[in-house]
């Protein structure tokens, strides 16, 4: 291999490597390290990671378009991470030795037929972060954390979660030679997101709290205990995190969509794209910003209520209940710089009902694709922007799925079932016709060809009932 090519596959590489430091969201100070909680020393806010790459004046938008692209015909390690891929935007570690990864990223864009003619949207595309190794969008943000807390030689790596952070932080611990410690709330995450952590060996604590009560005694524990938080706080995942959006811009070649719709819990998610789309924008990457829309749900809306009720100045927090389990949160870390870029990107913040949801995860699954049920918001949220004339049927819009189908079987199997709690139970045709519930017959040909004659009739001419 020639010697220049190498010494670009090297993160370590003098010439190339990003210099980074910590900047304070909100009093803008400046520091070469950050203390074990990931906030301003100063006033207290959190801070984000600032990569000051690109010393050389041949990385223009241009260079870094062809390395980004060169790599993906390489089979080292580092260029098969969908993240790692765009290193120059992200903290290099000391050496690639320490880098922790499971070939993240690399996720597809899909089309969406079905649901491009019941929206009108013609252009519209999914952006599947459940097809990463873990099956979320956390392990782009987990591979650049974990490789950072196993740089700091920390022997433990926690989290709070909703249930996929703690499957990927378990994941990612085990790749690294690390303990993973996971506080996840009892009864409210999905058993196949805590099988995950249980067969990855993470120390798997069910606490009698919610979500934002894990978050907070994992704010404690940092303080008092030598762990290392995983969170979206920690602003390593979120630099990993923007790399979903350099993904996409590569794959519609750099030519932006005019909306990126996205779940909204803690909001690393839409801090890190938005954070993203303005490095891309200032370093000539993209011509122009699309609108980034974050998108709750009606029982854990607290950014919706933030805007609404205080103009964005203050938190409003909720007691959140929703099914969709992994956006159950109401007091959101990230909530002001999420505030941030959706006023940069002028994008809007809306929420969407239960049922919206429920209907929304099935159109998504009549894809052929589907998803989990915090993921399936972003379609519920593009109808509701549709009717408030926020998006029009002309623009194109990108769908963030942030989590795959199989993350949350119980939901999927109630929903086909008609035992979905929190539903209204009066009947809804469009949302009947997506149920497909299993049938228990006799183990005979003629019972089996009743039952296929009987979906035949059923069957809506265009075929997709
Ligand atoms: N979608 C899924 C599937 C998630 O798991 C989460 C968050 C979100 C959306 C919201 O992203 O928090 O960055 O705004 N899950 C976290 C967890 C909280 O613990 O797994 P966010």
């Amino acid at each position: 291999m020639p010697s220049k090519a190498t010494s670009e596959r090297d993160p370590a590489s003098h010439e190339r490597q990003p210099a980074y430091r910590f900047s304070c969201i909100e009093c803008d100070a400046l520091t070469e390290g950050a203390g074990k909680d990931f906030r301003c020393s100063q006033c207290g806010n959190l801070l984000e990671i600032t990569v000051s790459s690109r010393k050389s004046a041949s990385l223009d938008g241009d260079a870094l378009k062809s390395i980004w692209r060169d790599r993906r015909s390489s089979n080292s390690a580092i260029d098969l991470s969908g993240v790692w891929r765009f290193r120059e935007l992200l903290p290099a570690p000391a050496s690639a030795e320490h880098i922790v990864t499971l070939r993240e990223g690399n996720t597809p864009l899909y089309e969406l037929p079905r649901s491009s003619r019941s929206t009108g949207v013609r252009q519209l595309y999914a952006k599947h972060q459940g097809m990463n190794p873990t099956g979320s969008f956390k392990d782009t943000g987990m591979t650049v954390a974990a490789t950072f807390a196993r740089q700091a030689g920390f022997r433990w790596v926690a989290c709070a979660s909703t249930g996929n952070t703690s499957a990927s932080m378990a994941a990612y611990a085990a790749r690294g030679g690390l303990r993973s410690l996971v506080l996840v709330p009892e009864g409210k995450i999905s058993w196949s997101k805590l099988s995950q952590a249980l067969d990855y060996g993470a120390l798997t604590l069910q606490l009698r709290t919610d979500f934002d009560g894990c978050l907070q005694l994992l704010q404690e524990l940092v303080r008092r205990a030598p762990v290392y938080q995983l969170n979206s706080i920690n602003p390593f995942r979120i630099e990993g995190q923007k790399t979903v959006a350099l993904e996409l811009l590569e794959q519609l070649d750099w030519r932006p969509p005019d909306h990126i719709i996205v779940p909204g819990g803690n909001l690393g998610n839409s801090s890190a794209i938005g954070k993203a789309l303005l490095e891309m924008h200032s370093l000539g990457l993209i011509a122009r910003l699309p609108k980034l829309s974050v998108i709750q749900a009606e029982g854990a809306n607290a950014l919706v209520r933030t805007l609404r009720e205080t103009g964005g100045k203050q938190l409003f927090r909720v007691q959140a209940e929703t099914r969709a389990t992994a956006i159950r949160i109401g007091n959101p870390a990230s909530w002001q710089k999420a505030v941030k870029v959706l006023r940069a990107t002028g994008g809007a913040c809306e929420e969407v009902s239960e049922l919206e949801i429920a209907e929304a995860k099935a159109e998504i699954g009549a894809e052929g694709i589907g998803c989990e049920p915090a993921s399936a918001v972003t379609l519920a949220g593009l109808k509701k922007l549709l009717s408030q004339g926020f998006v029009n049927p002309e623009e194109s819009a990108v769908l963030i799925l942030t989590g795959s189908l199989l993350k949350d079987p119980e939901y999927t199997i109630e929903f086909h079932r008609r035992e979905l709690s929190l539903e209204p139970k009066e009947s809804n045709a469009p949302l009947e016709s997506l149920r497909h519930p299993p049938a228990v017959l006799d183990a005979s040909f003629d019972s089996v060809i009743q039952a296929l004659e009987k979906a035949e009739k059923s069957d809506s001419p265009d075929g997709n009932a």
